[in-house]
Protein backbone atom coordinates (compact mmCIF):
# COMPACT_ATOMS: atom_id res chain seq x y z
CA UNK A 1 0.00 0.00 0.00
CA UNK A 2 1.30 3.43 -0.57
CA UNK A 3 -0.04 6.52 1.39
CA UNK A 4 0.25 10.23 0.77
CA UNK A 5 1.01 12.16 4.25
CA UNK A 6 0.45 16.16 2.94
CA UNK A 7 2.34 18.85 5.18
CA UNK A 8 0.00 20.83 7.86
CA UNK A 9 -3.00 20.13 9.65
CA UNK A 10 -3.66 19.99 13.23
CA UNK A 11 -3.96 16.87 15.39
CA UNK A 12 -6.78 17.57 17.97
CA UNK A 13 -8.28 15.43 21.09
CA UNK A 14 -8.02 12.40 23.20
CA UNK A 15 -7.02 8.60 21.58
CA UNK A 16 -5.97 5.11 22.64
CA UNK A 17 -3.41 3.05 20.91
CA UNK A 18 -3.68 -0.91 20.67
CA UNK A 19 -2.41 -3.06 23.01
CA UNK A 20 1.00 -3.48 24.33
CA UNK A 21 3.32 -6.16 21.46
CA UNK A 22 5.88 -6.54 24.23
CA UNK A 23 3.46 -7.52 27.11
CA UNK A 24 1.03 -9.11 24.92
CA UNK A 25 3.77 -11.76 23.38
CA UNK A 26 4.50 -12.74 27.40
CA UNK A 27 1.25 -12.81 29.06
CA UNK A 28 0.03 -14.72 25.75
CA UNK A 29 3.04 -17.35 26.73
CA UNK A 30 1.78 -16.89 30.70
CA UNK A 31 -1.70 -17.40 29.71
CA UNK A 32 -1.06 -20.65 27.79
CA UNK A 33 1.24 -22.18 30.15
CA UNK A 34 -0.82 -21.09 33.12
CA UNK A 35 -2.65 -23.72 35.22
CA UNK A 36 -6.52 -22.69 34.76
CA UNK A 37 -8.33 -19.92 32.95
CA UNK A 38 -6.59 -16.14 31.75
CA UNK A 39 -8.65 -13.63 30.54
CA UNK A 40 -6.85 -11.00 28.89
CA UNK A 41 -8.39 -8.18 27.77
CA UNK A 42 -7.22 -5.51 24.75
CA UNK A 43 -4.50 -7.73 23.21
CA UNK A 44 -3.68 -5.97 20.18
CA UNK A 45 -4.80 -7.54 16.60
CA UNK A 46 -1.44 -6.77 15.12
CA UNK A 47 0.67 -9.07 12.55
CA UNK A 48 3.48 -9.78 15.10
CA UNK A 49 1.29 -10.70 18.21
CA UNK A 50 -1.20 -13.12 15.99
CA UNK A 51 1.81 -15.08 14.62
CA UNK A 52 2.90 -15.68 18.69
CA UNK A 53 -0.98 -17.00 19.26
CA UNK A 54 -0.56 -19.61 16.42
CA UNK A 55 2.56 -20.82 17.39
CA UNK A 56 1.46 -21.08 21.29
CA UNK A 57 -2.05 -22.65 19.24
CA UNK A 58 0.33 -25.41 17.80
CA UNK A 59 1.96 -25.56 21.34
CA UNK A 60 -1.33 -26.64 23.28
CA UNK A 61 -4.50 -28.50 23.28
CA UNK A 62 -7.08 -26.73 25.29
CA UNK A 63 -5.85 -23.05 24.64
CA UNK A 64 -5.78 -24.07 21.19
CA UNK A 65 -9.42 -23.18 20.15
CA UNK A 66 -8.98 -19.25 21.90
CA UNK A 67 -6.48 -18.65 20.34
CA UNK A 68 -6.46 -20.09 17.14
CA UNK A 69 -9.78 -18.53 16.93
CA UNK A 70 -8.78 -14.77 17.83
CA UNK A 71 -5.70 -15.24 15.80
CA UNK A 72 -7.85 -16.41 12.88
CA UNK A 73 -10.52 -12.68 13.17
CA UNK A 74 -9.33 -10.06 10.83
CA UNK A 75 -11.98 -8.24 11.58
CA UNK A 76 -10.45 -6.58 13.92
CA UNK A 77 -7.29 -5.63 12.55
CA UNK A 78 -8.72 -3.39 9.05
CA UNK A 79 -7.66 -0.13 8.46
CA UNK A 80 -11.32 1.15 9.85
CA UNK A 81 -10.63 -0.52 13.06
CA UNK A 82 -11.64 2.88 15.07
CA UNK A 83 -11.59 1.79 18.68
CA UNK A 84 -8.53 3.53 19.56
CA UNK A 85 -9.69 6.43 18.39
CA UNK A 86 -10.77 10.27 19.09
CA UNK A 87 -14.61 9.91 18.75
CA UNK A 88 -15.59 6.29 19.86
CA UNK A 89 -12.88 6.52 23.06
CA UNK A 90 -14.01 6.44 26.10
CA UNK A 91 -11.78 7.26 29.25
CA UNK A 92 -11.68 5.74 32.38
CA UNK A 93 -12.66 2.22 31.89
CA UNK A 94 -8.89 0.93 31.53
CA UNK A 95 -9.32 -0.74 28.55
CA UNK A 96 -12.06 -3.04 30.58
CA UNK A 97 -13.86 -2.92 27.50
CA UNK A 98 -14.71 -5.39 24.69
CA UNK A 99 -14.39 -8.67 24.49
CA UNK A 100 -11.71 -10.47 26.80
CA UNK A 101 -9.71 -13.47 25.17
CA UNK A 102 -10.79 -15.96 27.30
CA UNK A 103 -7.54 -18.82 27.38
CA UNK A 104 -7.29 -22.25 29.08
CA UNK A 105 -4.35 -23.31 30.26
CA UNK A 106 -2.87 -26.84 31.03
CA UNK A 107 0.05 -25.79 32.54
CA UNK A 108 4.06 -25.71 30.99
CA UNK A 109 3.30 -29.57 31.40
CA UNK A 110 0.13 -29.48 28.83
CA UNK A 111 2.72 -28.18 26.42
CA UNK A 112 2.59 -30.94 22.94
CA UNK A 113 4.77 -31.66 20.09
CA UNK A 114 3.40 -29.54 16.85
CA UNK A 115 2.85 -31.18 14.09
CA UNK A 116 4.66 -28.87 12.09
CA UNK A 117 6.80 -26.02 12.05
CA UNK A 118 5.66 -22.72 13.90
CA UNK A 119 5.52 -19.75 11.47
CA UNK A 120 6.25 -16.76 13.47
CA UNK A 121 5.98 -14.47 10.85
CA UNK A 122 7.84 -10.94 11.50
CA UNK A 123 8.13 -11.42 14.91
CA UNK A 124 11.64 -11.63 16.39
CA UNK A 125 10.19 -11.73 19.74
CA UNK A 126 7.65 -14.44 19.41
CA UNK A 127 10.64 -16.56 17.31
CA UNK A 128 12.98 -15.90 20.34
CA UNK A 129 10.96 -16.43 23.66
CA UNK A 130 9.12 -19.38 21.73
CA UNK A 131 13.02 -20.96 22.02
CA UNK A 132 12.87 -20.57 25.94
CA UNK A 133 9.66 -21.56 26.30
CA UNK A 134 10.08 -25.29 24.49
CA UNK A 135 13.62 -25.37 25.61
CA UNK A 136 13.12 -27.76 28.26
CA UNK A 137 10.46 -29.86 26.16
CA UNK A 138 10.96 -33.31 25.16
CA UNK A 139 10.21 -32.94 21.56
CA UNK A 140 11.13 -31.48 18.42
CA UNK A 141 10.22 -27.56 17.24
CA UNK A 142 11.38 -25.94 14.00
CA UNK A 143 11.12 -22.28 14.42
CA UNK A 144 10.80 -20.25 11.11
CA UNK A 145 9.62 -17.11 9.43
CA UNK A 146 9.52 -15.11 6.90
CA UNK A 147 12.52 -13.43 4.70
CA UNK A 148 13.35 -10.70 7.31
CA UNK A 149 12.92 -12.83 10.52
CA UNK A 150 15.25 -15.58 8.49
CA UNK A 151 17.90 -12.78 8.48
CA UNK A 152 17.70 -12.28 12.28
CA UNK A 153 20.31 -13.69 14.59
CA UNK A 154 19.37 -16.27 16.86
CA UNK A 155 22.78 -17.81 18.22
CA UNK A 156 22.54 -15.15 21.27
CA UNK A 157 19.50 -16.93 22.28
CA UNK A 158 20.39 -20.40 20.98
CA UNK A 159 24.05 -20.22 22.95
CA UNK A 160 22.47 -19.61 26.42
CA UNK A 161 19.57 -22.46 26.07
CA UNK A 162 22.33 -24.87 24.86
CA UNK A 163 24.23 -24.35 27.96
CA UNK A 164 21.15 -24.98 30.07
CA UNK A 165 20.81 -28.69 28.23
CA UNK A 166 18.94 -28.19 25.56
CA UNK A 167 19.66 -29.21 21.71
CA UNK A 168 20.00 -26.54 19.22
CA UNK A 169 20.50 -25.78 15.62
CA UNK A 170 20.42 -22.95 13.86
CA UNK A 171 20.75 -22.35 9.78
CA UNK A 172 23.93 -20.78 10.15
CA UNK A 173 22.82 -18.67 13.07
CA UNK A 174 19.78 -17.90 11.43
CA UNK A 175 15.98 -19.77 11.83
CA UNK A 176 15.12 -21.76 10.90
CA UNK A 177 16.12 -23.03 13.98
CA UNK A 178 15.43 -26.65 15.45
CA UNK A 179 15.17 -27.34 19.09
CA UNK A 180 15.03 -30.94 20.69
CA UNK A 181 14.49 -29.92 24.24
CA UNK A 182 14.91 -31.71 27.84
CA UNK A 183 16.10 -31.33 31.19
CA UNK A 184 17.58 -28.20 32.08
CA UNK A 185 20.09 -26.87 34.69
CA UNK A 186 20.11 -23.15 35.77
CA UNK A 187 22.78 -20.95 34.65
CA UNK A 188 24.28 -17.64 35.87
CA UNK A 189 24.12 -15.60 32.09
CA UNK A 190 26.19 -12.93 31.49
CA UNK A 191 24.14 -11.37 28.62
CA UNK A 192 26.52 -10.06 25.78
CA UNK A 193 23.95 -7.94 23.79
CA UNK A 194 21.77 -5.91 26.24
CA UNK A 195 18.35 -7.62 24.44
CA UNK A 196 15.09 -8.04 26.61
CA UNK A 197 14.19 -11.08 24.43
CA UNK A 198 17.23 -12.90 24.95
CA UNK A 199 16.61 -12.65 29.09
CA UNK A 200 13.23 -12.97 28.18
CA UNK A 201 14.48 -16.42 26.54
CA UNK A 202 16.76 -17.70 29.75
CA UNK A 203 14.12 -16.86 31.89
CA UNK A 204 10.94 -18.55 30.40
CA UNK A 205 13.56 -21.41 29.61
CA UNK A 206 15.05 -21.42 34.11
CA UNK A 207 11.00 -21.65 34.88
CA UNK A 208 11.45 -25.32 33.79
CA UNK A 209 15.55 -25.76 35.16
CA UNK A 210 16.65 -26.89 37.95
CA UNK A 211 18.38 -24.80 40.33
CA UNK A 212 18.38 -21.20 39.99
CA UNK A 213 18.74 -19.48 36.66
CA UNK A 214 20.68 -15.50 36.58
CA UNK A 215 20.86 -13.48 33.84
CA UNK A 216 23.26 -10.13 34.02
CA UNK A 217 22.26 -7.52 31.72
CA UNK A 218 24.71 -5.51 29.57
CA UNK A 219 22.19 -2.62 29.93
CA UNK A 220 18.46 -2.53 31.78
CA UNK A 221 15.79 -3.73 29.37
CA UNK A 222 12.24 -3.86 29.39
CA UNK A 223 11.41 -6.04 32.09
CA UNK A 224 7.33 -7.04 31.82
CA UNK A 225 8.27 -10.68 32.46
CA UNK A 226 9.75 -9.74 35.54
CA UNK A 227 7.15 -8.21 36.49
CA UNK A 228 3.81 -10.35 35.48
CA UNK A 229 6.28 -12.95 37.46
CA UNK A 230 6.57 -11.27 40.51
CA UNK A 231 2.45 -10.52 40.46
CA UNK A 232 1.57 -14.37 39.63
CA UNK A 233 3.91 -15.39 42.79
CA UNK A 234 7.13 -16.59 41.04
CA UNK A 235 10.39 -17.21 43.19
CA UNK A 236 11.62 -14.28 41.30
CA UNK A 237 14.39 -11.52 42.22
CA UNK A 238 14.99 -8.61 40.61
CA UNK A 239 18.46 -6.00 41.73
CA UNK A 240 20.06 -3.70 40.20
CA UNK A 241 20.70 -5.14 36.23
CA UNK A 242 20.32 -8.55 37.80
CA UNK A 243 17.29 -11.02 37.65
CA UNK A 244 17.09 -14.26 39.03
CA UNK A 245 14.36 -17.02 39.94
CA UNK A 246 13.67 -20.76 40.01
CA UNK A 247 11.50 -23.78 38.83
CA UNK A 248 7.67 -22.05 39.04
CA UNK A 249 4.49 -23.10 38.00
CA UNK A 250 1.63 -20.24 37.83
CA UNK A 251 -2.24 -20.62 38.19
CA UNK A 252 -4.25 -18.83 35.47
CA UNK A 253 -4.42 -14.79 35.79
CA UNK A 254 -6.85 -11.83 34.08
CA UNK A 255 -5.24 -8.27 32.75
CA UNK A 256 -5.69 -5.78 29.79
CA UNK A 257 -2.81 -4.99 28.19
CA UNK A 258 -1.88 -1.32 28.50
CA UNK A 259 -1.56 0.97 25.14
CA UNK A 260 1.55 0.44 23.76
CA UNK A 261 3.95 3.52 24.51
CA UNK A 262 6.11 2.65 21.73
CA UNK A 263 3.63 3.17 18.95
CA UNK A 264 2.21 6.34 21.35
CA UNK A 265 4.97 7.56 20.48
CA UNK A 266 4.78 8.28 16.58
CA UNK A 267 1.55 10.24 18.20
CA UNK A 268 3.57 12.13 20.62
CA UNK A 269 5.80 12.90 17.49
CA UNK A 270 3.30 13.97 14.75
CA UNK A 271 1.69 16.33 17.89
CA UNK A 272 5.15 17.93 18.63
CA UNK A 273 5.58 18.61 14.65
CA UNK A 274 2.44 20.03 13.93
CA UNK A 275 1.76 21.97 17.38
CA UNK A 276 -0.65 20.20 18.37
CA UNK A 277 -2.44 18.85 21.65
CA UNK A 278 -3.19 15.32 22.37
CA UNK A 279 -3.90 12.81 24.93
CA UNK A 280 -3.36 9.70 24.68
CA UNK A 281 -5.30 7.51 27.26
CA UNK A 282 -4.83 4.07 29.13
CA UNK A 283 -0.95 3.77 27.53
CA UNK A 284 1.87 2.00 29.45
CA UNK A 285 4.08 3.60 31.26
CA UNK A 286 6.58 0.98 32.50
CA UNK A 287 9.71 3.48 33.16
CA UNK A 288 11.90 0.88 30.83
CA UNK A 289 9.62 1.83 27.84
CA UNK A 290 9.07 5.75 28.15
CA UNK A 291 12.82 6.69 28.14
CA UNK A 292 11.79 7.95 24.64
CA UNK A 293 9.74 10.75 25.85
CA UNK A 294 13.03 11.98 27.96
CA UNK A 295 14.95 12.26 24.70
CA UNK A 296 12.21 14.29 23.34
CA UNK A 297 12.22 16.55 26.27
CA UNK A 298 15.71 16.97 25.63
CA UNK A 299 14.37 18.12 21.74
CA UNK A 300 11.60 20.61 23.72
CA UNK A 301 8.88 18.33 23.63
CA UNK A 302 7.25 18.59 27.02
CA UNK A 303 4.80 16.07 27.89
CA UNK A 304 2.88 14.91 31.14
CA UNK A 305 2.34 11.49 32.58
CA UNK A 306 -0.51 10.50 35.23
CA UNK A 307 -0.52 6.76 36.57
CA UNK A 308 -3.89 5.35 37.09
CA UNK A 309 -3.46 1.87 37.80
CA UNK A 310 -1.64 -1.41 37.22
CA UNK A 311 -1.98 -4.01 35.61
CA UNK A 312 -0.17 -7.10 36.34
CA UNK A 313 2.56 -4.87 37.96
CA UNK A 314 2.80 -2.74 34.58
CA UNK A 315 2.07 1.06 35.28
CA UNK A 316 -0.59 2.54 33.22
CA UNK A 317 -2.20 6.33 32.67
CA UNK A 318 -1.85 8.92 30.60
CA UNK A 319 0.23 10.75 28.23
CA UNK A 320 -0.33 14.64 27.34
CA UNK A 321 1.72 16.55 24.76
CA UNK A 322 1.52 19.94 23.81
CA UNK A 323 3.50 20.44 20.76
CA UNK A 324 5.31 23.78 20.39
CA UNK A 325 6.53 22.80 16.44
CA UNK A 326 9.96 23.85 17.32
CA UNK A 327 12.28 20.74 17.83
CA UNK A 328 15.89 20.86 19.10
CA UNK A 329 19.06 18.49 18.24
CA UNK A 330 19.66 15.32 20.74
CA UNK A 331 22.62 13.06 21.44
CA UNK A 332 21.56 10.09 22.60
CA UNK A 333 24.65 7.69 24.15
CA UNK A 334 24.93 3.98 23.68
CA UNK A 335 24.07 3.10 27.43
CA UNK A 336 20.59 5.00 27.04
CA UNK A 337 19.91 2.95 23.28
CA UNK A 338 18.30 -0.24 24.72
CA UNK A 339 15.86 1.70 26.73
CA UNK A 340 14.82 3.86 23.49
CA UNK A 341 15.70 0.86 20.81
CA UNK A 342 12.37 0.87 19.13
CA UNK A 343 11.83 4.49 19.00
CA UNK A 344 15.08 5.69 17.35
CA UNK A 345 13.12 5.63 13.59
CA UNK A 346 10.75 8.02 15.05
CA UNK A 347 13.55 10.25 17.76
CA UNK A 348 15.26 10.35 14.40
CA UNK A 349 13.05 11.06 12.04
CA UNK A 350 12.35 13.96 14.62
CA UNK A 351 16.26 15.26 15.20
CA UNK A 352 15.83 15.64 11.00
CA UNK A 353 13.57 18.81 11.82
CA UNK A 354 15.66 20.28 14.22
CA UNK A 355 17.93 23.10 12.81
CA UNK A 356 21.35 21.21 13.60
CA UNK A 357 23.04 17.83 14.16
CA UNK A 358 21.87 15.10 15.73
CA UNK A 359 23.45 11.77 16.80
CA UNK A 360 22.32 8.09 17.81
CA UNK A 361 26.10 7.16 19.37
CA UNK A 362 26.95 3.05 19.03
CA UNK A 363 23.53 2.08 16.96
CA UNK A 364 24.71 -0.95 15.70
CA UNK A 365 21.85 -2.94 17.15
CA UNK A 366 19.62 -1.60 14.77
CA UNK A 367 20.76 -3.13 11.68
CA UNK A 368 19.66 -6.50 12.95
CA UNK A 369 15.77 -5.66 13.21
CA UNK A 370 12.95 -5.93 11.12
CA UNK A 371 15.56 -3.80 8.19
CA UNK A 372 18.40 -2.52 8.31
CA UNK A 373 17.47 0.89 10.18
CA UNK A 374 20.25 2.23 10.34
CA UNK A 375 20.57 2.71 6.64
CA UNK A 376 16.63 2.67 5.97
CA UNK A 377 16.61 5.55 8.19
CA UNK A 378 19.23 7.67 7.03
CA UNK A 379 18.41 6.53 3.20
CA UNK A 380 14.88 7.19 3.59
CA UNK A 381 15.88 10.75 4.92
CA UNK A 382 17.43 11.81 2.01
CA UNK A 383 15.18 10.46 -0.55
CA UNK A 384 13.22 12.87 1.15
CA UNK A 385 15.31 15.80 0.96
CA UNK A 386 16.77 15.80 4.05
CA UNK A 387 20.16 15.12 5.71
CA UNK A 388 21.64 11.96 7.12
CA UNK A 389 24.54 9.28 7.57
CA UNK A 390 25.97 6.29 8.74
CA UNK A 391 29.11 7.09 10.30
CA UNK A 392 30.69 3.72 11.96
CA UNK A 393 27.59 2.77 14.09
CA UNK A 394 26.80 6.02 14.29
CA UNK A 395 23.55 7.43 13.40
CA UNK A 396 24.31 11.51 12.21
CA UNK A 397 21.18 13.49 11.28
CA UNK A 398 21.91 16.47 9.72
CA UNK A 399 19.12 18.65 10.42
CA UNK A 400 17.00 21.09 8.46
CA UNK A 401 13.65 19.14 7.62
CA UNK A 402 12.58 17.13 4.67
CA UNK A 403 11.91 18.62 1.53
CA UNK A 404 9.33 15.71 0.35
CA UNK A 405 9.69 12.93 -1.91
CA UNK A 406 9.04 8.92 -2.08
CA UNK A 407 10.21 6.15 0.41
CA UNK A 408 10.54 2.97 0.51
CA UNK A 409 9.49 1.62 4.04
CA UNK A 410 11.99 -1.29 3.29
CA UNK A 411 8.73 -3.37 5.09
CA UNK A 412 9.52 -2.48 8.44
CA UNK A 413 6.78 -0.79 10.33
CA UNK A 414 8.30 1.55 12.62
CA UNK A 415 10.15 2.96 9.48
CA UNK A 416 6.72 3.57 7.59
CA UNK A 417 5.33 4.74 10.62
CA UNK A 418 8.11 7.76 11.82
CA UNK A 419 7.98 8.97 7.95
CA UNK A 420 4.49 9.23 8.55
CA UNK A 421 4.53 11.36 11.62
CA UNK A 422 7.47 13.46 10.21
CA UNK A 423 6.27 14.28 6.61
CA UNK A 424 3.17 16.05 9.03
CA UNK A 425 5.90 18.81 8.90
CA UNK A 426 7.67 18.03 5.59
CA UNK A 427 7.84 21.17 3.11
CA UNK A 428 6.00 19.13 0.30
CA UNK A 429 3.94 15.81 0.27
CA UNK A 430 5.96 12.37 1.43
CA UNK A 431 4.67 9.09 0.03
CA UNK A 432 5.52 6.04 1.64
CA UNK A 433 5.66 2.90 -0.26
CA UNK A 434 4.94 -0.88 1.88
CA UNK A 435 2.59 1.32 4.63
CA UNK A 436 0.96 -1.83 5.21
CA UNK A 437 3.91 -3.14 6.97
CA UNK A 438 2.10 -0.57 10.18
CA UNK A 439 0.14 -3.66 10.89
CA UNK A 440 2.61 -5.66 12.11
CA UNK A 441 2.49 -3.71 15.40
CA UNK A 442 -0.26 -0.88 15.13
CA UNK A 443 -3.36 -1.58 13.17
CA UNK A 444 -5.12 1.27 11.58
CA UNK A 445 -2.37 3.62 12.01
CA UNK A 446 -3.04 5.71 9.51
CA UNK A 447 -6.79 5.59 9.31
CA UNK A 448 -6.21 6.88 12.78
CA UNK A 449 -3.91 9.65 12.50
CA UNK A 450 -6.20 10.99 9.55
CA UNK A 451 -9.37 10.65 11.93
CA UNK A 452 -7.39 12.63 14.33
CA UNK A 453 -6.87 15.69 11.52
CA UNK A 454 -3.84 14.55 9.66
CA UNK A 455 -4.13 14.69 6.23
CA UNK A 456 -3.21 10.96 4.38
CA UNK A 457 -4.47 9.63 1.56
CA UNK A 458 -4.06 6.03 0.38
CA UNK A 459 -2.81 6.72 -3.42
CA UNK A 460 -1.61 3.22 -4.73
CA UNK A 461 -1.68 -0.66 -3.86
CA UNK A 462 1.91 -1.44 -4.17
C1 LIG B 1 11.37 -6.64 22.56
C2 LIG B 1 12.69 -6.34 22.75
C3 LIG B 1 13.49 -5.55 21.80
C4 LIG B 1 12.60 -4.79 20.84
C5 LIG B 1 11.49 -5.63 20.29
C6 LIG B 1 10.62 -6.17 21.41
C7 LIG B 1 10.70 -7.46 23.59
O1 LIG B 1 14.32 -6.40 21.07
O2 LIG B 1 13.36 -4.24 19.79
O3 LIG B 1 10.69 -4.84 19.42
O4 LIG B 1 9.45 -7.54 23.59
O5 LIG B 1 11.40 -8.04 24.42
P1 LIG B 1 15.75 -6.82 21.64
O6 LIG B 1 15.49 -7.45 22.93
O7 LIG B 1 16.31 -7.81 20.67
O8 LIG B 1 16.52 -5.55 21.71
Amino acid sequence: MRIRVDPGGRLEGVTRVPGDKSIAHRWLILAATAEGPSSLLNVPPSLDVRSMAWCLGALTDKARPALNGWAANDGVAAEDHRSTWNVEVETGDGGRTGVPLEVEGEGRHGLLEPSQALDCGNSGSAMRMLMGLVASEPFRVVLTGDPSLRSRPMERVAAPLRAMGATIQTSRGHAPVTLMGGPLDGIDFRSPTPSAQVKTAVLLAGLEAAGRTRVREAAPTRDHLERALTTLGAPIEVRDGEVSLSRFQHQGFSGAVPGDPSSAAFLVAAAALTASELTITDVGLNPTRIRFLDVMERMGVRTERVTRREELGEPVGDIHVVGAGAIGPVRVEPSELPLVIDEVPVLALLAAHAPANSRFLGAAELRVKESDRLEGIASGIRDAGGHAAVEGDDLVLGGGGLAGGVIDARGDHRLAMAFAASGLSARASIEIVGAESAEVSFPGFFGGLAALGASIETVGET
